[in-house]
């Protein structure tokens, strides 16, 4: 097991207990990844982390799945989505690398607090052109800490070293952007609530 998947099932519990640091954001969100949706969509979310947002979306699609590479985040989701009897998200302990899934199969792909976390973020973000139809959505809100906190790339290596946190790669909201353009993806709505917090975009991929 690595070390990033051992931090997140350390703080999962706690993860799933931490109220929304700004709720007002959060459902604006909720509400324009909602437009993209209809009763027929097939959707994944990858880093689904508790799975809060796949079971507030369930309603409006036909198919969630979500996955998350940590087992303890995954048994949270799937405990809440039993409780509240949900029946068409699939949760599943999975890496977003290990997936598969044919090419041109997907509506709408959710990528929420979870490309800086990655180590490939380009090749995730061709993956998901890939999966998608044409005309498909990959709906992502990301820390861009190269905006404005370029020394946050410092204090990484001492703080994974130490357990404290998990891998964070540093980027600025253009270069997302532009990694999201050069995939081929163009970008159909960008928003970030104020200065530092995260950038919202859905991206979409041509007809
Ligand atoms: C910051 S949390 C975000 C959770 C959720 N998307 C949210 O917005 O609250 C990041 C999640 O991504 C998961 N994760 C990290 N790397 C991953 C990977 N390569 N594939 C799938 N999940 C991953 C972690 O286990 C964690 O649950």
């Amino acid at each position: 097991m690595n070390n990033s998947v051992k931090f997140w099932d350390k703080i999962a519990e706690r993860y799933a207990k931490q109220p929304i640091a700004d709720e007002a954001a959060y459902q604006k969100k909720l509400q324009l990844t909602r437009e993209y949706f209809q009763p027929d969509r097939s959707v994944l979310e990858f880093g689904c982390g508790t799975g809060s947002t796949a079971i507030v979306h369930a309603p409006y699609v036909k198919h969630i799945h979500a996955i998350d590479v940590s087992s303890k985040m995954i048994e949270i989701a799937q405990g809440k989505a039993d409780a509240q009897n949900i029946k068409n998200v699939t949760f599943e302990q999975l890496s977003i690398d290990e997936l598969t899934v044919s090419d041109e199969t997907l509506d709408v792909v959710l990528g929420l607090s979870i490309l800086h976390l990655l180590e490939n973020k380009e090749e995730v973000i061709a993956k998901v052109h890939k999966m998608l139809k044409p005309g498909g959505i990959f709906v992502t809100s990301t820390a861009c800490l190269g905006d404005n906190m370029k020394w946050f790339k410092i204090v990484v290596p001492i703080g994974k070293f130490l357990g404290l946190m998990p891998l964070v790669k540093v980027f600025t909201a253009k270069e997302l952007a532009d990694s999201l353009t050069d995939a081929g993806f163009a970008i159909d709505y960008q928003w970030q609530p104020s200065k530092g917090k995260a950038v919202f975009i859905v991206a979409k991929k041509a007809d």
